[in-house]
């Protein structure tokens, strides 16, 4: 029911709606919607009461805890339980020990603060308190531990998605694993699994987005190459509204590839929003760098690339990062 008043009051949009129309549309006494409100501004909701006006929704608290996704997640599976930190080493750290404990699909961890965030290939992630979204998804498919790269690319399709939904921002996707504003890195996925030699038996998704992050606290070298969505917005925006629109498009393209066994829609949405696809890249892989022109993504996901001597390879994200030919995109 408290849902239900906090939906409604959100419907209106910051107009007034008064105790006995609330009791109207609700089908509960006066007494019982005042409760729920007392109980929402108990919560950090910030509603305005005027006699003879009624209630008005003025602001919401930016809590990632369980208790407050819950409250409005539109998923059936992922989140349904979602494991708030305050501080942690690593979600994805959190996660994969849930996970080797039985802890089922769709469990999503999220911590205000990282103390020992990761990237891809070994490097660190910076994750300050409070301003970012530090957060891990637990997924058990039936699939071979070479097709755990896909995972990868519908999480980059329903991060660029949910961020162009929540921001109006044109989000682009490098390849394989950033989400891309102006240029620079906001986001980054990391996707870890715990596997037999053909079967997996867990997918950990690491998801981590400069989301209010200030960005003068990165060091000058990070300046060069990341960003927040608030330095692009101009003003901070809700995690919570984005966390739930992630986990909303995740699911909607998770369960869609468990169904069908194709990742197409997600290879859809990574064509449309890429920023590495028509340009010249640097491939680079270990201690080998070479310069190719990226052509397409296949329905698997992987980048095809035509090389110096005009012949079109296949890339896989494994160990490779790709990089602009002077700039980072
Ligand atoms: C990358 O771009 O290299 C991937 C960065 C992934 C960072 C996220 S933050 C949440 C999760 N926990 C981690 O330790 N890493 C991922």
């Amino acid at each position: 029911m408290k849902k239900d008043v906090l939906e409604t009051l959100k419907y209106n949009k910051g107009s007034f709606i008064s105790g006995e129309e609330l009791s109207n549309r609700l089908g509960v006494t006066r007494t019982a919607i005042w409760k729920h409100i007392n109980q929402l501004k108990g919560e950090g909701y910030e509603i305005e009461s005027v006699s003879r006006k009624g209630y008005r929704l003025v602001g919401e608290p930016d809590v990632l805890n369980q208790h407050a996704l819950q409250m409005e997640l539109q998923t059936k599976v992922i989140g349904k339980r979602i494991v708030h930190y305050d501080t942690i080493d690593s979600t994805n750290n959190m996660a994969k020990r849930i996970a080797g404990e039985g802890g089922d699909e769709g469990v999503v961890v999220i911590s205000e603060e990282q103390t020992g965030g990761r990237g891809r290939l070994g490097r660190q992630w910076m994750s300050p308190k409070g301003t970012g979204i530090w957060m891990s998804l637990i997924l058990r498919p039936s699939i071979a531990p070479a097709e755990a790269a896909k995972i990868t690319q519908i999480a980059a399709a329903a991060v660029a998605s949910a961020i162009r939904y929540v921001t109006g921002c044109e989000a682009g996707i490098k390849w394989p694993n950033d989400i891309i504003l102006q240029k620079k890195k906001v986001c980054g996925i990391l996707t870890e699994m715990g596997a037999e030699l053909n079967s997996v038996n867990y997918i950990v998704v690491g998801i981590g987005i400069n989301a209010n992050v200030d960005v003068a606290l990165f060091p000058e070298d990070i300046k060069k190459i990341a960003t927040s969505i608030k330095a692009c917005v101009g003003n901070s925006i809700s995690r919570k509204e984005l966390v739930l629109q992630i986990l909303k498009e995740f699911e909607a393209l998770y369960l869609d590839f468990i169904h069908t066994k194709s990742i197409g829609k997600s290879v859809d949405i990574c064509r449309a929003h890429s920023v590495t696809l028509g340009n010249m890249v640097k491939i680079i892989n270990r201690d080998q760098t070479i310069i190719a022109e990226a052509i397409d993504l296949t329905e698997e996901g992987e980048l095809l690339i035509r090389n110096q001597e005009g012949l079109v390879e296949k890339v896989i994200s494994g160990e490779v990062s790709v990089r602009g030919i002077s700039d980072y995109v």
